[in-house]
């Protein structure tokens, strides 16, 4: 074999050249360098014309021969590499199941429907069961049978969203009251928790917010029995024990009346400047009262046996001290983080 060919040399660093190959790429890159046009054993071949005619034969049998083998070796490494790719791709996509999910949102109840189901969860426990009633409301379950009297200036257009055909969204869930004595009889224990509506719309106003009644009728119902169940109530809601205020007032569909104010739960009245009480040390959430005989009558319950309570508790204002919120209108401006768990 004529030295001047070196074959043993193209071969040694055909090696070399693949063993450091990485990639197709890099691979392409050794295939151009030895076989491709200008390729170092493809310049040998073309060169076999100037040997002396002897030598051709022989060397051209082991030129092609290290062709072929080179041919074969890159066909190997290719599959090798991209074997190795598979492998590689596995391993990246390759699921592990301990991981914790990727929680990027947890859908919530609003804070006020959390306040809803924590009230109903509690009065359910003391036997209540739960009426909703209408949005949609006639003037007489409104008004009329709760004895309310015309000239009330709850029935003021001022106050009150009127329907043209006369009907109305009701302004409390105090109708519920009546609904539920014609639909269940006496003896009754009912919440009806919902929407209410009032022509309003200032800072501390909503045009629409949310009540919860409670109404028991049974035989010799104390007032006594009122204090210990809404207390009970509220305390259970807060978890401790709060203080009571119970303050004379007047509703027409209750006789005697009462309005519930409870302890500051920001500063239990140690503040003079407390943002929640303004110092007073008191907060106002409830309306209640012994149900008037005229509203037991309208519910066809018989008044001289049965008699009872009702109360009305704002759920705005609960929500609003429980999740600490200072002002009312954050809870109907639709911020999306008031729907994220954790709050
Ligand atoms: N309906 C009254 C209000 O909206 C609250 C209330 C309910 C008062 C039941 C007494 C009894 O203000």
């Amino acid at each position: 074999m004529p030295d001047d060919l070196n074959i043993a040399g193209v071969r040694d660093n055909f090696k070399n050249s693949l063993a450091s190959a990485k990639s197709f790429n890099e691979l392409d890159d050794v295939r151009v360098k030895y076989i491709g046009k200008k390729g170092e054993l493809t310049l040998l071949l073309r060169s076999l014309g100037k040997l002396p005619p002897e030598q051709r034969k022989a060397a051209g049998q082991e030129l092609n021969l290290l062709r072929d083998q080179i041919e074969q070796e890159l066909n190997t490494a290719a599959i090798k590499i991209k074997a190795s790719e598979n492998e590689q791709l596995e391993l990246n996509q390759q699921i592990d199941v301990t991981l914790p999910a990727r929680n990027d949102f947890n859908g919530a109840f609003h804070p006020v429907m959390q306040t809803m189901h924590e009230l109903v969860n509690i009065m359910q426990g003391l036997g209540y069961s739960v009426a909703l009633g209408s949005e949609i409301e006639q003037d007489f379950y409104n008004f009329e049978c709760l004895n309310i009297p015309k000239w009330h200036p709850a029935r003021d257009m001022q106050d009150t969203f009127y329907f043209d055909n006369g009907e109305l969204l009701r302004t409390h869930t105090s109708p519920v009251q009546v609904h539920a004595m014609l639909e269940y009889g006496a003896p009754l224990r009912v919440i009806c928790p919902g929407k209410v509506y009032r022509r309003d719309n200032d800072t501390t106003h909503s045009p629409m917010f949310n009540q919860m009644e409670g109404l028991l009728i049974d035989r010799d119902v104390s007032f006594s029995v009122l204090k210990g169940t809404v207390s009970e109530m509220v305390n259970a809601f807060f978890g401790r024990e709060l203080k009571y205020r119970f303050r004379a007032s007047y509703f027409p569909f209750t006789e005697p009346s009462m309005e519930l104010d409870i302890e500051c739960v920001e500063c239990s009245g140690h503040n003079k400047n407390c943002r929640v009480c303004h110092g007073t040390g008191w907060l106002e959430v409830a309306g209640m009262g012994m149900v008037h005989p005229e509203v037991i009558k309208a519910g066809k319950i018989d008044p001289e046996i049965y008699n009872g309570f009702a109360f009305g508790i704002g759920l705005d204002r609960m929500a609003m001290l429980k999740y600490g919120i200072n002002d009312l209108r954050l809870l109907f401006d639709g911020d999306i983080s008031f729907l994220q768990s954790g709050f």
